[in-house]
């Protein structure tokens, strides 16, 4: 299993497992349901027959698909890697055939596809050698006069930015060392409370001590990030209440169920690293990019130039649009 596929199943688990059907996988950088976004699809299924059969490669819960569906079009297809993306994606869209498959694998017939699309997905494939294979998979699968839309993810872009400030965040919370100490001070208040000897009441004191510079700079690091209304702050703020109130009501729960929700908080915290990292490491560099194109232009299609999508107001690009069609490749 690659990082990506690791990273990204973990997500859609967390999401399926918390029956969050209509959840995008954009959530943590912002821009799931924006306005430049929703255009660029609309305009590109605008005009198309809604008979027209419909290809989203690494499609998550469907946040291109559900344009699609929105004027009409019905023979939509999405493909993701992971299980629970599809599952969410078949809750979001009724009618949708969904399978999972790794994007550069499709288990499908050629020429079968009017349109294939991606939004931030199929560079999600691996290094870029399984991108260009992934690009000729969707030369393969569309039909002779098939189109191909993607938007991928751009190195230095917007969204790259935002990824690297992300990760420097759980980095810095990491470096605060917070969950650590806090188990560490709820086993020793636990053992204190059921045996008042001086041993444990002196290793619950030095474990106090020991928190009190995680949480010193835990709050100092909210406090800074109070503006952000990002996934990382909210996870942030959940860790610094969530700990104190079970402190305060300690007596109500069990220390397992309590170290329990500090190691989850942890692992909440490592899956969002991952899918950050992984978002990273799928953004394409202009050389890139149009390698990528070059496959489809091998493949028989004929490209467009690369081009730049902006958001409203963004002068960084968002996303490397790379387009190609057929003309009986
Ligand atoms: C950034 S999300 C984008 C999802 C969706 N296209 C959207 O715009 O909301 C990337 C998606 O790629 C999927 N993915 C990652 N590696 C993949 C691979 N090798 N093959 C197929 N899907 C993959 C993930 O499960 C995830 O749903």
């Amino acid at each position: 299993m690659t990082n990506n596929e690791h990273d990204w199943g973990n997500y859609w688990q967390g999401r399926n497992a918390n029956n969050q059907t209509s959840e995008e996988a954009l959530v943590g950088v912002g821009i799931e349901n924006d306005a430049v976004l929703t255009n660029f699809w609309q305009g590109h299924f605008t005009g198309l027959e809604t008979s027209c059969e419909v290809l989203d490669m690494a499609c998550g819960a469907g946040s291109v698909l559900k344009h699609a569906k929105k004027l009409g079009m019905v023979n939509l297809t999405g493909v993701d890697i992971s299980k629970d993306a599809i599952s969410t994606l078949e809750k979001n869209i009724l009618g949708v055939r969904g399978i999972v498959s790794p994007v550069n694998q499709i288990p499908l017939k050629d020429n079968t596809f009017d349109i294939a699309v991606s939004q931030f997905g199929f560079e999600y494939a691996g290094d870029i050698n399984n991108i260009c294979e992934t690009a000729r998979e969707m030369a393969r699968l569309i039909k002779k006069d098939g189109r191909i839309v993607t938007l991928c993810h751009i190195k230095g872009g917007g969204i790259d930015e935002e990824v690297s400030e992300h990760i420097l965040s759980v980095q810095q919370i990491e470096d605060t060392h917070f969950i650590v100490a806090a188990k560490q001070l709820f086993q020793a208040a636990f053992a204190v409370e059921q045996d008042a000897t001086e041993i444990n009441k002196s290793t619950y004191q030095h474990a106090t001590q020991k928190l009190s510079r995680p949480v010193e700079m835990l709050s100092a690091w909210i406090k800074d990030n109070q503006n952000k209304a990002s996934e990382i702050v909210g996870l942030a703020r959940h860790l610094h209440a969530g700990t104190i109130d079970m402190f305060n009501r300690r007596r109500a729960f069990d220390l397992t169920d309590i170290i329990g929700w500090l190691e989850g908080m942890s692992a909440e915290m490592q899956a969002y690293k991952g899918r950050m990292l992984s978002m990273k490491r799928a953004a394409l560099s202009e050389a890139e990019a149009n390698k990528i194109l070059d496959a489809f232009n091998a493949a028989g299609l004929t490209v467009e130039k690369l081009d730049k999508l902006f958001l409203q107001d963004d002068d960084k690009p968002v996303a490397w649009i790379l387009q190609a069609q057929g003309y009986g490749k």
